[in-house]
């Protein structure tokens, strides 16, 4: 472990130095790794007053590979602690990576459960030859350090009719209970859910599975499953989907199902509904912290074919903003959670009718409440709203992003935090959402504005990330 730390703190360093002076797009309020690859964002909690952000990670180097679990967290979502990686794969059933999961806090400590994905060398196809998906316990006393870990499940303990795919378990408590939802994929190419129940934390038995009637994709990845303001959602990124537009213009989606009835019972899954129209949102993750439900995403796309240069400077991805979610008529709505507004610095309000030009600072905020007509440009990034549709297109610093398209009856607001080289863009007050990476190639950013409204613009001050002693 203190080579491994050691390791990981010459990595850093030697980012550090690469990333001077030319990486100006280290993100200012997104995390990000020290060094190396992120994706998903995993075990988020908060637990004895402080909440918990793992995050698959890949130390050494800025490409996609060996996952480890990272790890921030903060008292108060804005000053954040980098902490020792948490989970290495140094064990028989996760030595080929260990996988996302979830937490359940408990009185004695933190449990992580996660899947260790294990691949054999050979001539195999990776989905019903080749490798395992342990379903695995990890626990950690203070939130901070390991102590055991501890396999719960492996392949021939799932249910029939399933390829060796499964994974992602997401765990909750639940009158008296535990459930646990993982996301498989069948021998009939179908994504599904699998539901588990059990009475203790490790002995788990399969109750259910959900899915629709006709199969939609052949994978489903990262479910989630929770109930806000009586209404319950199934959060999955199902792969392979025929269907396109709007909201499935990327390699893989990423949305919900309204859950009717019971999940361990009888149910019925409504229409699916992306959660996110940008080109970079995936892997979702949400959790409570006894107030409300908060939600996480890797602000990237798995094998997309657009890409970030920031690879050149040790490191890649970051997640989202921490955003609160809401029920809204039966629909998600997501806004940034309400402890961001702290970041806000100076504050300068616009009027606009016809064309207007403003300076904007390189991490920034802005507040838009406008009519159904408008056409905005900020440093490359182009948003146009006309006839029911919202357009994103990056004209500059989009590594290969170029348009998507969101359904927008009338537009009002927008509210978009820029950061660096990355833009989440709430409209219409979170109804509708766009998150994307772009790279301007200078600090000087400027807001174009066309159409009737007026606009609030804050200088937004960088998060502190401080190293955990
Ligand atoms: C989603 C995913 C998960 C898996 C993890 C591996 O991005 O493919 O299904 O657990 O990434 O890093």
């Amino acid at each position: 472990m203190n080579v491994l730390r050691k390791d990981l703190e010459r990595l850093a360093a030697e980012a550090e130095a690469a990333r001077k002076p030319q990486d100006r797009w280290r993100p200012g309020f997104h995390l990000a790794p020290p060094v190396g690859w992120l994706n998903d964002p995993n075990g988020l909690c908060y637990f004895r007053g402080e909440y918990h952000v793992f995050y698959q990670y890949h130390p050494f180097d800025a490409a996609c590979g060996l996952k480890f679990w990272g790890h921030y967290k903060s008292r108060d979502l804005l000053a954040w602690e980098q902490c020792p990686v948490m989970l290495c794969p140094d064990q028989t059933y996760d030595l080929h990576g260990v996988y996302s999961g979830s937490a359940l806090c408990g009185e004695d400590g933190l449990y992580l459960y996660y899947t260790g994905n294990v691949k054999y060398e050979g001539e195999y196809d990776y989905i019903s030859t080749g490798r395992e998906a342990n379903t695995v316990l990890a626990c950690s006393p203070d939130g901070v350090h390991l102590s055991w870990k501890r396999l719960l499940m492996r392949n021939q303990d799932y249910p029939a009719g399933l390829t060796l795919h499964v994974r992602d378990p997401k765990v909750w408590a639940q009158d008296g209970k535990y459930y646990m939802v993982q996301g498989a994929r069948t021998k009939e190419d179908a994504g599904v859910v699998l539901v588990f129940e059990s009475p203790d934390r490790f002995q788990w038995r399969h109750i259910n599975t959900i899915q629709t009637p006709e199969s939609f994709g052949y994978m489903w990845e990262c479910p989630d499953l929770f109930e806000l303001d009586g209404q319950w959602f199934l959060l999955v990124c199902p792969q392979g989907l025929t269907e396109k537009g709007p909201g499935m213009e990327n390699v893989y989606a990423c949305g919900y199902f309204p859950l009717y009835g019971d999940f361990r019972g009888a149910y019925e899954l409504g229409p699916f509904v992306p959660l996110d129209y940008g080109f970079d949102f995936y892997a979702p993750q949400s959790f409570t912290d006894g107030k409300r439900r908060l939600l996480f995403g890797w602000l990237g796309m798995p094998d997309a074919e657009y890409s970030n240069p920031t690879a050149a400077f040790g490191w890649q991805n970051c997640l989202t903003v921490p955003r609160e979610l809401r029920c809204q008529d039966g629909r998600l709505v997501m806004v940034p959670a309400r402890e961001l507004e702290g970041l806000r610095e100076t504050a300068r309000e616009v009027r606009f009718s016809g064309r207007l030009t403003a300076d904007v600072p390189e991490t920034a905020e802005i507040g838009i409440t406008c009519g159904d007509r408008l056409s905005l440009e900020l440093s490359g990034l182009l948003l146009e709203a006309s006839d029911g549709v919202l357009t994103l297109t990056v004209r500059e610093g989009g590594y290969g992003r170029e348009v998507r398209h969101a359904p927008v009856e009338r537009l009002r607001s927008l509210r978009i935090l820029a950061d660096t080289s990355a833009a989440e863009i709430f409209v219409n007050g979170g109804e509708t959402v766009l998150t994307t990476r772009w790279y301007p190639e200078t600090a000087g950013r400027t807001l174009t504005l066309s159409g009737e409204g007026s606009a609030e613009i804050w200088t937004l001050r960088k998060m502190p990330v401080t190293i955990y002693e």
